[in-house]
């Protein structure tokens, strides 16, 4: 790894108020770069100090939104070493987006790399045990000029990191969520099950609103029929009734999320049974217990559905099946669980 100067400091940990993270940037010392043009694949990265990056007027990402983005997190364990969780499948669900945004990627072996480098070159911004996680952001765009739609001849895959602690402002207290019913996120042939950048933009206006009424989080119901339950904004839900845990099956308009994968695999390893299939609005609001995954915010119980103006409480609390699922899946994160899954990579 080649730095081009000596911006992390012999310092253990990077000057931060480590008890009060929450979700915003911070821009950890280094970032990651490797470009490649229309035809070719990606060959070597470099790091170089975080800073702003120079576009075209005319790239493609900022005229037509080519660009996917991916979303992993290094954690320090309490003896020292720093751990990566599945940054493979991060990998290779860059590489499907990317393939549905023509666009060409980089291998699952450089992602990994690029994401390790980023790891290992921000080491002292890697909270403290028990105080957050480094965010690390890779991003792939069509960063070469176009004015008539097409794809860029020139792409750009670019990581950086940031700490963060809790996604929610409400910490780990149970969210409120509310059921959107004038906007959809996804529609059945279009890019939802993927992470393409232009679908965050969209779902702003709905997220604003809810969150100026109170609301945590906006649940989206499917675009067809406007009765089923999608997705969170932010993340995937899952429904618990006695001992059945259920998700939307991925068809397309749902985000594989990698929390959502490795907890229904949890689930499944404590008895439950784990179904992905279609889940109406009705079965949801009748649920014993409702959760969300995501990388951002973890394993997060939802104390309340807001749907047609009538609210409905969940049990939360130390007891629910959401609790199970977050202990096992962070500790194996942070090491406090022997990972048996093969799940975490150290850098
Ligand atoms: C993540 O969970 O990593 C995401 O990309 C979701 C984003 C809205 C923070």
């Amino acid at each position: 790894m080649l730095l081009d100067d000596d911006a992390s400091s012999d310092d253990e940990y990077a000057d931060l108020d480590w008890d009060n993270l929450g979700f915003s940037i911070k821009p950890a010392d280094y970032m990651y770069t490797m470009k490649c043009s229309k035809h070719e694949n990606f060959k070597q990265g470099q790091l170089s100090r975080y800073a702003n990056i120079e576009l075209s007027p005319s790239a493609a990402v900022l005229n037509y939104g080519q660009g996917v983005y991916e979303g992993t997190k290094a954690y320090r364990t309490e003896d020292g070493r720093i751990l990566l969780f599945r940054p493979d499948l991060n990998a290779s669900r860059m590489k499907i987006g990317a393939e549905r945004m023509c666009m060409p990627s980089p291998s699952v072996d450089q992602f990994v790399d690029a994401v390790k480098q980023i790891a290992l070159a921000n080491k002292r911004w890697v909270p403290p045990p028990g105080k957050g996680t480094l965010y690390i952001r890779p991003l792939l765009i069509g960063s070469g000029p176009v004015l008539g739609l097409g794809p860029a001849p020139e792409y750009t895959f670019l990581a950086y990191a940031s700490p963060v602690g809790n996604y929610f402002k409400e910490g780990s207290a149970p969210l409120n969520l509310y059921i959107e019913e004038e906007f959809v996120r996804a529609a059945p042939g279009g890019a939802g099950g993927v992470k393409a950048m232009s679908n965050y933009a969209p779902v702003l206006k709905a997220l604003i609103r809810a969150k100026s009424r109170g609301f945590s989080d906006v649940l989206y119901l499917d675009s067809v029929n406007r009765k089923n339950v999608e997705e969170v904004s932010s993340c995937n839900i899952f429904v618990v009734k006695g001992n059945v845990i259920s998700t939307p099956a991925t068809n397309g308009t749902i985000l594989e999320g990698i929390t959502r994968r490795s907890v229904i695999e949890i689930a499944r390893d404590y008895g439950y049974q784990v179904e992905e299939r279609v889940i109406p609005v009705d079965e949801l609001i009748n649920a014993d217990q409702v959760f969300c995954t995501g990388t951002a915010v973890v394993v997060a119980p939802v104390g309340s559905i807001t749907y047609q103006n009538k609210r409905v409480e969940f049990k939360t609390g130390s007891r629910s099946v959401y609790q199970e699922l977050y202990s096992t899946l962070v500790g194996i994160q942070t090491g406090v669980i022997e990972d048996k899954k093969g799940w975490t990579v150290e850098v």
